[in-house]
Parts: C-alpha cells; structure tokens; sequence
C-alpha cells in the first residue's frame, strides 16, 4: 500500500484519500483502486511520423511499464518496454509512458498495458488506435478541436453551483456535456487537439469558496492539506472520465493557465476571509507539474520542449501547439510566468520557444503538408474583454503571417468566436477565399465549473460568427489541399450549428 503510505506520510487523510474501490472490478473514479496496478486513465499522444506513446496511471510505481500490441486484436506479438514511471510530490497516482516505434502509418493496431487482467483490477476491453497518416497522404481527415475541457459531475460541470456565488451557466437537468458528445462522435474524428485548461483540477479551492462542498468555514476555506488532496482527486475523476476517449485517440495538448498550480492562481474571494497564495499549493502542485508528469508529447521528435512547444505532422498537415503561459522570448514576460501568485517556468533558455517556432516553420515541406495549423491557449482577437496587444501576441502573430499559417485555434475565453482572416488588426480583403493572412478560431467553449462568458456589447472587428450561450467542440475537416472546414459541434444534442469553410491555393510567397 505504497500510495496510501506516502499519503499518511505527508498527512493528507481526506474522504477522497480513504475510499477504496470494493474490488468488485470497477473502479469508481476518485477511489483507490483494490488492486494498485490497476491500470487506468489511457492517453494516447502521437509519436514522431511512426510512433504512438501509451500513457496510463497506476496507483503504484510499475518496476517496467509494458504494452502488447499488434495489428490484429488476436495477435499482440510485439511488446515494448519503458522505465518511465514517476510520480511528484502529493500526486496519488504514477504516470507511466512508453512509446511504440516503428509502426506503420494510417494502420490499425490493438494494445494491452501491464496488468490490464490482474485480480482485482476493473475488466478492460482491448483497446485500439489508428496511427497517424504519413506526411504528403493527401486522403481527407478530421479532428476534434477545443480548449477549457473540464471535469464534469459532482466536483465540476453540473447542475448546480455554489451557494456563496458561482456562475449562472450550467448543465441542463439531462443535457448531454462535451465529455458525452466527444465520446459518442468518436468515429467522425481523428484525433484531439486541447488547447490548455485541461480538467480544472486548480478549481477545488474556488469551488469550495463558492459553497459548492458546505458552507461551514472549513469547507469555504479548506486547509492546504484538503486542497493538494482534493486536487489530485479532481485530476483523477478527469481523466478516468476522458480515458473512454484517450484510451483510443490520441490527446494533444498544450498548456493552459489552469494547467499551473493548484489554487487557480491564489483565487480569493470577497467574501470568504483568506490568505490564498502560492504557498499554499505544496511543492509538486506548481509550476505546470501535474501537465509535465501526465502527458508526453512529442517534443522528443519535433525539436521542442517537453509538453510546452512541440509539432507533428498528420497527412497534408503540419500542427504546432505552443506555450502562451510562459516563455515568450523577446523579453516578453508570459502571463503567469512573473505574476505575483503564479510564478511559472521558463521551460526554455531565452527566446528558446520563438527560435523553435520560426525553425519549425521553415522546414515545412508544403508539398506535402500545405496545411499549417497552430493551437495556443490565449487569444488575442475575441470578443469578451478583449486584450490590447498583449504579449503573447507580440509573440506569436507577425511569425504566423510571415509564415504564412493557415489556421490558429485558441480558447480560454469561454465562448466560441470565429474571425474573418486577419493580421495586426486589419481583416484581410480576401475573406475566406485565399487569404494571406491566418484565420483565427476561438473555441473555449467545452464547459467546465465556471460555465460560459458573455459577448461584449460589440463585437471585435473581424469576428465573423459567434456563439456564447451553447457549449460545444470543434470539428476541422481537411478535405484536400485547398479545403478546410470547420464546424462547431453543439454537445447537448451533436449537431453542427456553425461551419465555415476556408479556401486556400497555397501558392506560397515565401520559398
Ligand atoms: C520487454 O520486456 C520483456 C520482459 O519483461 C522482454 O521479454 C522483452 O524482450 C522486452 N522487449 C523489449 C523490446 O525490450
Ligand atoms: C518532493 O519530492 C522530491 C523528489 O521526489 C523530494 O526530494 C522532496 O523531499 C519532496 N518534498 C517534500 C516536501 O516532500
Ligand atoms: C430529465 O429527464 C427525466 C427523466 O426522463 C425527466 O423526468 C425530467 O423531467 C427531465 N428534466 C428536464 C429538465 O428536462
Ligand atoms: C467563521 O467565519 C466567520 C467570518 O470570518 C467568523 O465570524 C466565525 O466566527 C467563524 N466561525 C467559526 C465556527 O469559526
Ligand atoms: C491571514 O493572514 C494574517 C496575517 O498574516 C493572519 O493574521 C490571519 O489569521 C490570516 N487569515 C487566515 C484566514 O488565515
Ligand atoms: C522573471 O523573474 C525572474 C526573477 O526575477 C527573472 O530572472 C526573469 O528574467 C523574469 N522573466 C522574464 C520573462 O522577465
Ligand atoms: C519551473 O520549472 C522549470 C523547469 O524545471 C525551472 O527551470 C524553473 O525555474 C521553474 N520555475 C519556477 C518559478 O519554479
Ligand atoms: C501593426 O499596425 C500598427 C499600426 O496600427 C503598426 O504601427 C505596426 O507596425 C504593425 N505591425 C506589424 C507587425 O505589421
Ligand atoms: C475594421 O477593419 C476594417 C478592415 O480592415 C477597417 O477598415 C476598419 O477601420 C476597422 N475598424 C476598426 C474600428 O478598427
Ligand atoms: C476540395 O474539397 C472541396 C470541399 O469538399 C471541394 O469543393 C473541391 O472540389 C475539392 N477540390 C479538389 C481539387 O478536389
Ligand atoms: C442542437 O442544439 C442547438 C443548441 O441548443 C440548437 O440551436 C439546434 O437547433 C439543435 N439542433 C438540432 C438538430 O436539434
Ligand atoms: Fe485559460
């Protein structure tokens, strides 16, 4: 009982911490399982052109992570090994990784993780992934697009909020949330891009504040004990709710600001008498640990930097996802990266990431990937607040023109807002068809505890089409070398209510 050990070590006894599954063979999300080997939480990333790292997590070190797998369900003759399974401080659970190599692309395979059959462990079906088309396969394909995903039920997106104050959007007695829709309409997509703020395990002490657990003083000011704890639970309901998903398309992601540490940045509330700082969150619940130690992405392949700034290319397309948290170079100060209760990275050396960037871009064969498509966490041209020339603008938008990106997704505002192609304030003449400037799509519209944001009176100039009231995911369809659409996905009932199709020669001005 290793991970209950380590618990009681670091003195975190909490409900959460206590309950045990029965060892029935279902695992309850939020329990410990019966069996700590219990492999859960899947999450597949792509690998490089011919590989695919399995993720999962245990509730004890693996000596060897293993996977089996083949390319057909009756013959899982290959195995591969890693000894990557590492925990942080306060986490209940290890993350184990290990990549497959050498497979071939667009093919089907079937794979098992270590202990998938062990007494006590929940039954786990085998589970399947179709490996990434290769560069230059022009055959069309989507994905699923989006940022700000939370935790739904219980502890996150229900239908209900905090007493003490909260938000006045939530789920509909029987509405269907983005989890559900994602899960049902696995089969039109490929893959997932997640654009930051992944599961909102940082929202337990504004959720607490809020009423949403009691409204005695201990709930509404949890100790810091209840909150790394607390946490962690929250992390491991999400992603047990994601891995139906995860455990069969693979899960890019890039960093969000709720991804930094555990206390949302110190939220303090007026009403609620507290001392909310940095400090509060334990060494192992700052500083992007909990994105660092889950998820691998292939910055390994790319040239990146860890899950911060990575690429991969998938048939006619080259994606990119950065980092608009920190690391924005040019002596630019990220967002949460000096801020008095967030204090995060650098991940990199100086002007690392921007360096990265323009060398990645420049070796985009667009022979065979005309299409570039970058996915970021904050955006700069939307409808709610919008932020005036912030930094991570600054950073990011003049090399998206110059290297002429097709398509930039974002998210953070939580709203759903589709621009007019646009460059440094100026909507392109040319619309949608074959414009020289990037088109910019606002989608942090999944749902999670904090409900939907509210348009402005007026709109941004360029914002072409928005939706501020329905929660829903992205659905972009590459159909050839000159097509691409995208399509906003209503999660209550899965139906397209938006799509907008952008046209392309790509005859590129630079060589
Ligand atoms: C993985 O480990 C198993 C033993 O656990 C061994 O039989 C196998 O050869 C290893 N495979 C590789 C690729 O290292
Ligand atoms: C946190 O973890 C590190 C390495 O695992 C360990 O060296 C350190 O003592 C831990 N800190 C606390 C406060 O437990
Ligand atoms: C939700 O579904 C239940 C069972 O079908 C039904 O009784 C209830 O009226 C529904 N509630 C709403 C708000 O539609
Ligand atoms: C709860 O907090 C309020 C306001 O800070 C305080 O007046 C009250 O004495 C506290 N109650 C208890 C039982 O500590
Ligand atoms: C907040 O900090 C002040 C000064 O350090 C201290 O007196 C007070 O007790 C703290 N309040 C809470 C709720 O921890
Ligand atoms: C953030 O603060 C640290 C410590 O003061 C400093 O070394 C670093 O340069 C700052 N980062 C940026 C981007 O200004
Ligand atoms: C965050 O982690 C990075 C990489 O490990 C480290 O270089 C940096 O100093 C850390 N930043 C803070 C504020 O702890
Ligand atoms: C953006 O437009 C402003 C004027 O609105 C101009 O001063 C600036 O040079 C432009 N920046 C770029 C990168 O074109
Ligand atoms: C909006 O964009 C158009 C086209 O680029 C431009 O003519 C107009 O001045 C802009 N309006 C504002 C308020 O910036
Ligand atoms: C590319 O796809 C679009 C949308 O499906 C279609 O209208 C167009 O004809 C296709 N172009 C070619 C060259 O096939
Ligand atoms: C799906 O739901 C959206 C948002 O509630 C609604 O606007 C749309 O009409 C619905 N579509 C269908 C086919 O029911
Ligand atoms: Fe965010």
């Amino acid at each position: 009982m290793l991970s209950l050990l380590k618990l009681a070590v670091l003195g975190l006894a909490s409900v959460a911490a206590a309950q045990v599954d029965s060892g029935n063979g279902v695992h309850v999300p939020g329990n410990v399982p019966a069996n700590l080997y219990e492999p859960l939480q899947h999450r597949l990333a792509f690998a490089g052109v011919d590989g695919m790292t399995i993720s999962w997590s245990s509730f004890t070190k693996l000596e060897q992570p293993q996977v089996a797998y083949g390319d057909h369900p009756s013959r899982l003759d290959m195995i591969a090994n890693s000894t990557l399974s590492t925990t942080y401080n306060t986490s209940r659970t290890w993350n184990n990784h290990v990549k497959l190599t050498n497979l071939k692309p667009a093919t089907q395979y079937w794979y098992k993780v270590s202990y998938t059959n062990a007494a006590y462990a929940a039954y786990r079906p085998l589970y399947t992934f179709t490996t990434a088309r290769a560069p230059g396969d022009m055959t069309p394909f989507s994905i699923a697009s989006f940022a700000d995903l939370g935790l739904m039920g219980h502890d996150g997106l229900s239908t209900r909020t905090g007493p003490l104050g909260g938000p006045t959007t939530f789920l509909g007695a029987n509405e269907t949330n983005t989890i559900q829709s994602l899960l049902q309409m696995k089969d039109t997509y490929e893959f997932i891009g997640h654009y930051g703020d992944i599961g909102y395990a940082d929202y337990f002490l504004k959720e607490s504040i809020q009423g949403l657990f009691g409204t005695d003083n201990k709930s509404v000011l949890p100790d810091r004990e209840t909150v790394a704890t607390r946490y962690e639970s929250l992390s491991e309901q999400f992603f047990d709710q994601m891995s139906p998903i995860t455990a069969e398309k693979p899960w890019m992601v890039s960093p969000g600001n709720h991804e930094a540490n555990c206390n949302n940045g110190g939220y303090s509330s007026k009403t609620a008498p507290n001392n909310i700082t940095d400090d509060y969150c334990f060494e192992g619940q700052t500083n992007f640990t909990f994105y660092i130690e889950h998820f691998k992405m292939p910055s390994y392949e790319s040239g990146g930097r860890n899950n911060f700034w990575y690429s991969y290319d998938y048939g006619m397309t080259h994606f990119i996802s950065l980092d608009t948290e920190t690391d924005l170079g040019h002596g630019l100060v990220g967002p949460i990266e000096n801020s008095t209760n967030n204090q995060n990275g650098p991940f990199g050396l100086m002007d690392e990431q921007v360096k990265w960037l323009v060398e990645d871009l420049e070796n985009v064969d667009r022979k065979k990937t005309p299409w570039v498509v970058v996915g970021l966490h904050r955006p700069w041209y939307v409808s709610v607040e919008p932020p005036t020339w912030p930094a991570w603008q600054q950073a990011f938008e003049k090399i998206f023109y110059d290297y002429e990106v097709d398509i930039y997704t974002q998210g953070h505002v939580h709203v759903y807002e589709r621009f007019n192609p646009i460059f440094n304030g100026t909507v392109d003449a040319n619309g949608m068809e074959n414009p020289r400037a990037p088109w910019p799509i606002v989608n942090g519209a999944a749902g999670h505890y904090d409900g939907l944001d509210t348009f402005d009176d007026v709109r941004y100039n360029g914002s072409a089409f928005g939706i501020d009231d329905t929660y829903g995911w992205g659905r972009m369809t590459f159909h050839n070398k000159t097509h691409v659409t995208y399509e906003y996905i209503a999660s209550g009932n899965s139906s397209v209510v938006d799509s907008a199709t952008l046209y392309k020669e790509h005859k590129f001005h630079k060589k």
